[in-house]
């Protein structure tokens, strides 16, 4: 069977996993990519070999593609994703899949009525650790979840937000630490909770950065519809990258996840641990993390052998799309500063 014929517009920081993800997947290629800036859409072009765009539009036009990544600043995620769908091209995006609700919901439209498949990269899922904690759940071993909480402590600097053209900015990133660095974390309790939100509280706010517009500090409550709370807390002007931590009291024991590395520890005493592999890893070439991208080649494989088989990918945008509307409902509570119900 002939391989898809993909598209990347954006290369970018993670550019390199989308890339490296696609050729791994035996099932696609990569034969067009696209960048506004020239000198990096022709820097991998020569690496990959495949044609080289500054107009994502006259990319979808003219490239014969099959899928388009999208690897671009928030902003552009709902415009992208539209008009691929709109050319008939299957589409799989990074996170966070759009800034607003009513932007998600007309991504989500667009690719219904035009019968494309569409991907969202949450790719912390596909984490050993993730799928011990998940599956326990879905086997009800763990029992019912009585409460839960998580935290992401990291660090991003002034120096950091001044070296990007569009993070900081709530037009063109949307947010702060939740939206960018704290969605994966926040996704996952979701994920494990596996239940519909009634209501979100929470407080956001700037309080250690100069020269960003949106919130470094989040904190609040999510009331599940099963009477369930869970708490988060994130903050990005911490002075390192802390392990995230997750923890789930349930009946019969408490799940606990710090970093990737996730323990189940039943109340008899009897505990389970599962970490990533060590041995996994992905060559990205120069100045790229290999433990970084494992889980953008697993997540990406799936969406590939799911376009093959015609099945909806298990983050497709009406999954992703519950994550969203928590965290926009997050921004609006904090923002307004009252409980929003969903
Ligand atoms: N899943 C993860 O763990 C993870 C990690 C890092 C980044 N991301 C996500 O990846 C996306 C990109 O982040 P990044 O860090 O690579 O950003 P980046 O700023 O490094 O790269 C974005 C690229 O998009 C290009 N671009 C901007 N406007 C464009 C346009 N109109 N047409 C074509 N190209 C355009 C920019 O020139 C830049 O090269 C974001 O959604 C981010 O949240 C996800």
């Amino acid at each position: 069977m002939a391989k898809f014929r993909v598209g990347i517009i954006g290369c970018g920081n993670i550019f390199p996993m989308h890339a490296v993800s696609i050729q791994q997947s035996g099932l696609a290629e990569v034969v067009a990519i696209c960048d506004i800036k020239e000198d990096r859409v022709r820097r991998w072009a020569d690496v990959y070999h495949c044609a080289a765009y500054t107009d994502y539009q006259e990319m979808i036009d003219k490239a014969d593609l099959d899928v388009v990544h999208i690897c671009t600043p928030h902003y552009l995620h709902a415009p992208m994703v539209i008009y691929a769908a709109n050319a008939g091209k299957h589409v799989m995006t990074e996170k966070p899949m759009s800034i607003s609700i009513e932007e998600a919901e007309q991504m989500i439209e667009a690719c219904e009525k035009n019968k494309v498949t569409f991907g969202v990269i949450f790719q912390n899922r596909y984490n050993p650790g993730s799928l011990l904690i998940k599956e326990a759940l879905d086997k009800f071993e763990l029992g019912h979840i009585l409460g839960g909480k998580c935290s992401v402590t990291w660090k991003r600097t002034d120096e950091y937000y001044s070296k990007s053209d569009w993070k900081g900015t709530w037009d063109m990133e949307g947010g702060g630490v939740l939206i960018d660095q704290a969605i994966h974390t926040m996704d996952l309790i979701r994920w494990f909770m596996g239940q519909d939100i009634e209501y979100v509280e929470a407080q956001i706010g700037n309080r250690a950065h100069e020269i960003i517009q949106v919130e470094d500090s989040a904190e609040g409550v999510i009331k599940y519809k099963n009477g369930v709370f869970t708490g988060f807390y994130a903050i990005n002007y911490y002075s390192y990258d802390a392990p995230v931590e997750i923890e789930l009291h349930c009946e019969h024991a408490i799940a606990k996840m710090v970093g990737d590395k996730a323990t189940i520890t039943y109340n008899d005493g009897f505990s389970v641990t599962r970490d990533s592999d060590p041995n996994e890893s992905v060559d990205f070439g120069d100045g790229v993390k290999s433990y970084w991208g494992v889980s953008h080649v697993k997540q990406i494989k799936e969406f590939y052998q799911n376009v093959t088989d015609g099945v909806t990918p298990a983050i497709d945008g009406k999954e992703a799309f519950k994550t969203q509307k928590m965290i926009a409902s997050i921004y609006k509570s904090g923002k307004e500063n009252k409980r929003i119900y969903l």
